[in-house]
């Protein structure tokens, strides 16, 4: 089993009770593909990674693609319209997929995993709850919105509390199996914050001056201002798909 890459302990804590030995995998939204490297490390059979980000794509084939290419399929795809057969996976994961999906996509992701996974299939949906509202990454966080509403007509972000997600994967005939907390408080770095403000430049970048200059002034204030932070929880929910 070839798989070099560190996982994070968010990810080895969401997968401890979880059967992925000889499993066919779905990573829905793969990022820079650390739960994909939890699931092959864990000796699945095969794992989808999903994305549509062509730059995270490239980034699991570079980081996990040598000595997996018997395991690993990096497919770049839309999750509302996957091109994975009906019936074809035994447990999905979507690790920190959901804050980055506005409130329309969430249904249809929901009902294409459900098209995509076995009867009597597992899922482990994993995110952050919604920060208190004391917290100073919201500042940093609604400026971040803002840009991708102007930009995109959409927010970035969205923290939705762990009882909406167990609603929208009911709705498709799942059932919470169990709930764990994985962090309590998230602790907001240095870097996970020039990373949000980024963002936030990337997304000015598509702006008049006179609009976006004062927004990546503002990320920039905010994030150095907030240094780093520790507050709110990230949760993590495995359900079991009915079996019939
Ligand atoms: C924060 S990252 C997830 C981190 C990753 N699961 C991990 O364990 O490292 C979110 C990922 O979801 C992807 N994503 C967001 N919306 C998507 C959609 N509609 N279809 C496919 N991928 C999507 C993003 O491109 C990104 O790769």
């Amino acid at each position: 089993m070839s798989v070099t890459v560190d996982v994070p302990e968010t990810v080895t804590a969401a997968l401890a009770d979880q059967q992925v030995e000889g499993q066919v995998c779905l990573e829905a939204g793969a990022g820079v593909g650390n739960t994909t490297a939890g699931l092959l490390a864990a000796g699945a059979k095969r794992v989808y990674a999903v994305t549509n980000d062509a730059d995270h794509a490239a980034t699991v084939r570079d980081r996990i693609g040598d000595g997996n290419a018997d395991r690993l399929a990096v497919v770049e795809a839309d999750l509302r319209e996957t091109p994975l057969a009906t019936d074809s996976v035994d447990f999905v994961t979507a690790h920190g997929l959901c804050n980055v999906l506005p409130p329309a996509e969430l249904a249809p992701i929901a009902a294409e995993l459900t098209r995509v996974a076995k009867p009597g299939s597992r899922l482990v949906v994993d995110d952050y709850a919604v920060p208190p509202a004391d917290a100073a990454v919201n500042r940093l966080f609604a400026l971040e919105n803002a840009a991708a509403r102007v930009v995109d007509g959409r927010p970035a972000l969205t923290f939705y509390p762990p009882a909406v997600l167990a609603a929208v994967f009911a709705a498709n005939s799942w059932t919470v199996e169990r709930r764990k907390t994985l962090l309590d408080p998230v602790p907001w770095t240095e870097a996970h914050l020039d990373a949000h403000a980024k963002v936030v430049r990337e997304y000015a970048a598509g702006l008049p001056d006179v609009v976006g200059g004062p927004l990546v002034a503002m990320a920039d204030d905010v994030a150095s201002a907030i240094g780093s932070e520790r507050t709110g929880t990230m949760y993590s929910l495995a359900f079991r798909l009915a079996d019939v």
